[in-house]
């Protein structure tokens, strides 16, 4: 195993041995090496004259660059956008994204958790995580109404079990005791992980603060029974929060919780601030302290630059400027209102009697969805003639679930989408 991985591995083992115990065989391995770049990066503070280190061309001091591209984008020095981004991303964006979980998310306060590590958006990195912590065998806990991509990300690419259980419980609550059972049948494994996703995608559902305290609950409790934990939250809609949820991300409340529980968030503004193509995301670990911080930041590093080498800087410096603008705030807060009151809308219109004979729907107070269950209709089968009969796009989930993405909806069209979705399954009965 080469040295510097040892070298983190030690310092891992020797900080939190639980921690050291979860990391996969790949993630032991990881190291982010002493090469090119930390030369580059020395260089880029200390070479005053000419630093010939790395691998761009420059010309008058500025790196160089074709005018065809340069004239659309001339806004930005070039600088922001044609040399490598570091590896973990640039350090202002990484510092002020930083500085808005801690003030979104008050639970985080007093906790100890590193600097945010720039990704390529979420679903890049889940599959680092996956990467650092995921043995073939090693069961992923995760409730049955989930993103259909973790499959490949844990299943597919690192052979995880995917273990579900029922999302609710009979009342429309977050079914927290399935959650323990699933858990501490992992007792003689000695290892689990754990993935919550609020706002939920498919069912548009954060926790109340009755449940957030029961899920911290379950998680030390398991912890205290010897099982080594990963909970990784993935924060994809953090913010879009409708209703009486709680309004932050049950990483702060996770972090620091038990010397066996290693929490890591995963966020980015392409749900947040609708930048979907950008790809630009963010990675944060709570732990014990600085030492094992920066090891574990050294193992991502590791991976990106063994992976994508470094993310696209462009993006992250069209997002850097748009944390940065003074309309920022106002202009977020604007889209914010619209979806909430589409959210709203849904429930006025799903709380009319007239559909109860085709569905019911799920609780959801947050998020992009919500999702229907259908009483008697096939869910595909009514998602198929919706499109062919009335030209109406919805996800068929199974178990007779559609899910209805009403950020793509505008307030004024909601009423005729349900109607026609209401259609569909009378057209369908009668057939
Ligand atoms: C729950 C959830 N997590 C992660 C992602 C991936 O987001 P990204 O586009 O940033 O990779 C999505 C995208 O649909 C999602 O719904």
């Amino acid at each position: 195993m080469n040295e510097i991985a040892q070298e983190l591995n030690k310092q891992i083992l020797s900080e939190n041995p639980y921690t050291y115990a979860v990391l996969s065989d790949l993630g032991k391995q990881l190291y982010f090496p002493k090469g090119i770049l930390t030369q580059s990066a020395e260089a880029t503070q200390y070479a005053h004259r000419f630093n010939a280190t790395i691998g761009i061309a420059t010309e008058k001091g500025q790196p160089m660059y074709l005018p065809v591209i340069h004239d659309t984008l001339t806004q930005y020095e070039p600088k922001d956008l044609y040399q490598y981004a570091p590896p973990g991303g640039k350090v202002e964006l990484r510092n002020i994204w930083g500085e808005r979980l801690l003030e979104q998310n008050p639970s985080m306060n007093g906790k100890v958790y590193g600097l945010p590590i720039i990704t390529n958006a979420l679903t890049h990195g889940l599959s680092i995580i996956a990467d650092m912590f995921v043995d073939p065998g090693d069961p992923l806990i995760l409730p049955d109404k989930l993103w259909e991509n973790y499959n490949l990300i844990f299943d597919v690419r690192r052979g995880a079990n995917l273990l579900t259980f029922p999302f609710y419980d009979g009342n429309g609550k977050i079914n927290t005791s399935g959650m323990r059972e699933s858990l501490l049948a992992q007792k003689e494994y000695g290892k689990a992980i754990l993935l919550l996703n609020f706002p939920n995608n498919p069912t548009g559902y954060t926790p109340d603060e009755q449940e957030a305290a029961e899920i911290v609950k379950v998680i030390r409790e398991v912890a205290e029974e010897g099982i080594n934990l990963i909970v990784i939250h993935d924060d994809a809609y953090f913010g879009l929060f409708y209703e009486d949820s709680i309004q932050e991300s049950l990483f702060g409340r996770i972090a620091n919780l038990h010397p066996r529980v290693l929490a890591v968030k995963v966020d980015g503004p392409t749900k947040e601030e609708y930048v979907w193509g950008f790809r630009v995301g963010f990675l944060t670990f709570a732990a014990e302290n600085e030492i094992i911080l920066k090891a574990l930041e050294n193992k991502v590093l590791g991976i990106i630059r063994g992976t994508l080498s470094s993310g696209s800087h462009p993006s992250q410096t069209f997002v850097l400027q748009a944390l940065k603008s003074p309309d920022y705030l106002a202009q977020k807060q604007e889209k914010y209102d619209i979806l909430k009151q589409r959210a709203l809308k849904v429930k006025e219109i799903l709380n009319n009697n007239k559909y109860q004979d085709a569905w019911d729907y799920y609780p959801f107070n947050s998020g992009y969805f919500m999702c229907l269950k259908l009483k008697k209709t096939d869910a595909e089968r009514l998602r198929q003639h919706l499109l062919e009969r009335y030209g109406v796009g919805i996800i068929a989930l199974g178990n007779g679930d559609i899910r209805i993405a009403f950020s793509c909806v505008e307030e004024e069209n909601i009423q005729e989408l349900f109607d026609l979705i209401y259609q569909g399954v009378k057209d369908l009965e009668m057939a």
